[in-house]
């Protein structure tokens, strides 16, 4: 090309431009795989950061410090990014077993939260979910349950 300088000086940041977006490109298109990866793995195998625990002990703060951020301080979820079911007046939790279930297993969007607790901590959130936000299940949990219940 003959010297246009001012056209060089438009068409290089383009240049420039285009090379990054390239650059993401590939970035975007080798993440699905590594995230099927991981996925697959915390599958067959749920070892979600070994060593790390929580260490809140009573379920008022493990509520408010680990299930808050998606289920929102008043239990009733939320919609955006994903589908956070709201825990308020959730007939859903009358059975035990199903939230310890939930909390020891993970769920679709939600990661096995459980691995990072004690068998006790695993009982006092899930006794403070179902005896809060409108639900009214006696029947506490124990840790033994919370033990049973792992994978
Ligand atoms: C990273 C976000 C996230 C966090 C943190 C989280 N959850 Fe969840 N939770 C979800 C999602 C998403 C679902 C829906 C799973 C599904 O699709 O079945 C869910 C489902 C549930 C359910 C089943 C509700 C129903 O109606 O079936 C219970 C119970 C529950 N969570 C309890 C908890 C507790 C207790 C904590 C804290 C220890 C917690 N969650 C932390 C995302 C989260």
């Amino acid at each position: 090309m003959k010297d246009h300088p001012q056209l060089m000086a438009t068409i290089r940041p383009l240049v420039g431009a285009a090379a990054m977006l390239a650059a993401c490109g590939a970035q975007l298109l080798t993440l699905p795989a590594s995230n099927a990866q991981s996925n697959s793995a915390a599958q067959t195998d749920i070892v979600f950061s070994p060593g790390y625990r929580f260490v809140e002990r009573d379920g008022d703060s493990l509520y408010r410090n680990v299930c808050s951020g998606c289920h929102m301080m008043d239990g009733t979820g939320a919609r955006g990014a994903g589908t956070f079911p709201s825990l308020a007046g959730n007939a859903k939790l009358q059975a035990g077993a199903y939230p310890l279930h939930v909390v020891t297993h993970g769920q679709h969007g939600m990661p096995p939260l459980g691995a990072f607790m004690s068998d006790e901590q695993v009982a006092a959130v899930v006794n403070y979910v179902r005896t809060h936000f409108g639900n009214d299940y006696q029947d506490a949990v124990t840790a033994e349950d919370a033990k049973a219940a792992r994978p």
